[in-house]
């Protein structure tokens, strides 16, 4: 079973409070989707693994740290997760970035696949999948099958708000993938919304309704 991380950090939490308010302007929200992706970021990458590198300074050697091992992809779900993409590469320039366009069908909820261009070493890479939001899990699940279609075989998943619905979903299908999340809400509505969660996440980076 996978593991769920609620990242409780006050920073985080802070903005995430002026994230889900209704009156925050279209501005405001692109600014602070980057920002609570910044902070996520240093959370969700706080267990890659560090090699002994020894560092000439002007005084003397350091012996330091540095990255190892597996380079790093940033995959964002279009559209919203291209909102989370700027404060990833902030934190990480040297990831690559693949995108899958996904959209959910109004009526039946279900995802359908729009658009999907990788990396051409995906399958060699960590992969961090990025999304505002996990609601019925529907998207998450259809993302990671893809990723896994194409040979990646290790990947995360980081969404700033995720219903108990989504992670039971992902759980379920992907039992290999750590899910990190800044909230866990409450439920589901019959539209498939977020509750409290913050509206529709698309809509309100990209100031489309
Ligand atoms: C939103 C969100 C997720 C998906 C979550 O995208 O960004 O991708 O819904 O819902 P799910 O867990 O029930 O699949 P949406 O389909 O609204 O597309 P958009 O990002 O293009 O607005
Ligand atoms: N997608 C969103 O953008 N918001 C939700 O609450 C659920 C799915």
């Amino acid at each position: 079973m996978s593991t769920v991380h609620v990242f409780e950090h006050p920073l985080i939490q802070h903005k995430l409070s002026i994230l889900r308010d209704k009156n925050t302007s279209v501005k405001e929200f692109r600014e602070l989707i980057s920002e609570i992706s910044m902070l996520m970021c240093y959370e969700v990458t706080r267990d890659l693994p560090l090699e002994e590198v020894d560092v000439e300074t002007p005084v003397a050697t350091a012996h330091c740290k540095r990255l190892a091992g597996k380079k790093l992809a940033i995959v964002p779900i279009l559209r919203a997760g291209l909102g989370m993409v700027d404060g990833m590469v902030a934190m990480i320039p040297s990831a690559k970035v693949g995108h899958i366009g996904l959209y959910r069908d109004p009526e039946t909820l279900e995802p359908v696949k729009y658009y999907f261009k990788m990396p051409p070493d995906i399958d060699e890479r960590e992969v961090i999948v990025v999304d505002p939001m996990l609601a019925t899990g529907g998207s998450a699940v259809a993302a990671v099958n893809f990723l896994k279609e194409v040979g990646v075989k290790h990947i995360r998943i980081m969404d700033i708000i995720a219903a108990p619905e989504g992670i039971a979903a992902m759980q379920k299908a992907h039992p290999d993938v750590d899910i990190y999340v800044a909230a866990l809400d409450d439920h589901l509505n019959d539209h498939g919304y977020i509750v409290p969660g913050l509206g529709d996440a698309g809509d309100r980076i990209f100031g489309t309704k």
